[in-house]
């Protein structure tokens, strides 16, 4: 049966929307400019912060549109005067406790407190605001890259909401009453995988990382959407960058797979990006002497026997049908790692036991070449290398499983000749590669994958981290054309 639709003004706007929609919902979905700090779509609604004010008309009384239900020929309105000093007083009364050290503040920038500030043309008072040492004494440390800063809290209680609805692990709670309520944590959040969404959610910047101290400021950052690499769930993802580095992610809200959140696991899988680990030259390991070459002296693989080409499932669909394109003629073997699927990896949330974020478009476009594919199938290929064999190999970009990884090298070591096209350095592929060429991490690409539920996600590049690197395609065509 099709849902009942109900008209209803709000100031001069005529709406439309399911009878018993959230008022305050709408409104966000229709562009209206409302204050709100204790209103989440995903979580219960608590009506504690009391800024999103509006008059209904119909009564002719003051209430919350969070917990307003939409019917039939309702009025509302939020433009008079009685209207806005509501929401202008419950606004002041939150930040007459809040410590004003934007300067320091790791949620600079991404704050409810300071966008509404200047919509309420209150920035003045921020910029009053002296730093003093104390306030940021007051935080404490929640796991080892979470601190929980109390002075800054508002009370809004949706830190405490997210623990009990989303992943009812109850780690924080309000203790006291009217200006004495706090919100406490009676345990530590350390084997929380979700525990970095609270400083997504948290309006007034009371929970910050650790690792974000001192970084740049996420106003001066470029956003880039993408797609996490973590698992085949496939999250979708904000990162904030600029030409230096990559600072920050978030999670992108996606009704189909991860809505607003993401798991902590998964704001690492940046870390190599840009980081001190990043492959800048093209590495030479000859008897263990390392040193930097030009591509051009590469040996192309013309007069070569047998070429192995190990691809994996990190990468886009894009990637993995040219590479396979290049690999046509008999002398080469395209082969695909993926990572072994360990349910106890998993979790009944998000995190998915399947570590390998494109495992079902790489399999569809082997299985369409009529190539082998699965895991077994891959172990049993390797142990088919012969003395003579050339291997180029894709390193995965996320290092799940270092024990199985290291029994992977071991069945290629016996190849005279082994490439590796890597985004990081790991002492372990010196160890094995004559050669470490640098590659494209996951968000210098254009292009997609596809997750466990098989819907695309999107990947957009954004700054590049290594001048010299090169896609995997790109490789395969160089050597193969032996330019
Ligand atoms: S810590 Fe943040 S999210 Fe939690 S109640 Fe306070 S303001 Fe709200
Ligand atoms: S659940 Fe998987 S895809 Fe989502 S953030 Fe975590 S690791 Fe990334
Ligand atoms: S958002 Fe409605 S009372 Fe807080």
């Amino acid at each position: 049966m099709d849902s009942l639709k109900v008209k209803f003004q709000f100031n001069d706007l005529q709406l439309e929307a399911e009878k018993g929609s959230n008022l305050l919902q709408v409104l966000l979905e229709n562009d209206v400019d409302i204050i709100h700090f204790c209103y989440h779509p995903e979580l219960s609604c608590s009506g504690n912060c009391r800024t999103c004010v509006v008059k209904d008309l119909t009564s002719d009384t003051l209430i919350m549109a969070c917990q307003e239900s939409v019917d039939q020929n309702k009025k509302y309105e939020n433009k008079s005067e009685n209207v806005v000093k509501a929401a202008q007083w419950a606004y002041e009364f939150h930040l007459v406790d809040h410590p004003l050290d934007c300067p320091v503040c790791n949620q600079n920038g991404l704050c409810e407190l300071q966008d509404f500030s200047l919509k309420f043309n209150r920035m003045e008072k921020l910029g009053q605001h002296v730093y003093t040492w104390e306030n940021s004494a007051s935080a404490v440390a929640l796991t080892e890259n979470l601190f929980f800063h109390e002075k800054r809290c508002i009370m809004c209680t949706l830190c405490v909401r997210f623990l009990d609805e989303i992943t009812a692990t109850h780690e924080l709670g309000i203790v006291g009453k009217g200006d004495q309520a706090k919100i406490y944590p009676f345990k530590m959040l350390n084997g929380n995988n979700y525990s970095q969404n609270l400083v997504d959610l948290c309006p007034a910047g009371s929970f910050g990382r650790q690792d974000y101290k001192s970084k740049f400021l996420t106003s001066s950052l470029e956003e880039v959407q993408s797609t996490c690499i973590g698992c085949d769930t496939g999250c979708a993802i904000t990162v904030f960058q600029n030409s230096i580095g990559t600072y920050r992610v978030k999670p992108c809200f996606d009704a189909r797979v991860n809505r607003s959140w993401m798991c902590d696991y998964g704001r690492t899988t940046i870390d190599n990006v840009s980081g001190p680990k990043r492959i800048q030259n093209y590495v030479k390991n000859e008897k263990g002497k390392i040193s930097f070459f030009p591509l051009e002296e590469m040996i192309p693989f013309s007069g070569v026997s047998k070429v192995h080409v190990i691809l994996t499932c990190e990468l886009l669909n894009e990637e993995v049908e040219t590479s396979l394109e290049l690999l046509k003629e008999n002398k080469f073997n395209p082969l695909l790692f993926s990572w072994p699927i360990d349910p106890a990896k998993g979790d009944s949330f998000l995190m998915s036991k399947n570590k390998n974020p494109n495992y079902t478009g790489a399999e569809a476009l082997f299985l369409q070449k009529g190539l082998v594919h699965t895991h077994l199938d891959f172990e049993q290929q390797l142990g088919l290398i012969q003395e003579t064999d050339v291997i180029l190999m894709a390193i995965p970009e996320t290092m799940h499983d270092q024990k199985y990884f290291e029994f992977i090298l071991s069945k290629i070591r016996k190849s005279k000749l082994k490439i590796a096209m890597s985004v990081y350095d790991n002492p372990m592929f010196l160890d094995t590669f004559d050669f470490v060429l640098p590659t494209y991490s996951f968000l210098e690409k254009n292009g997609t994958s596809i997750n466990k539920q098989t819907l695309e996600r999107k990947y957009s590049a954004g700054y590049k981290y290594s001048q010299l690197a090169k896609s995997v395609p790109e490789y395969i065509s160089i050597f193969r054309m032996g330019k």
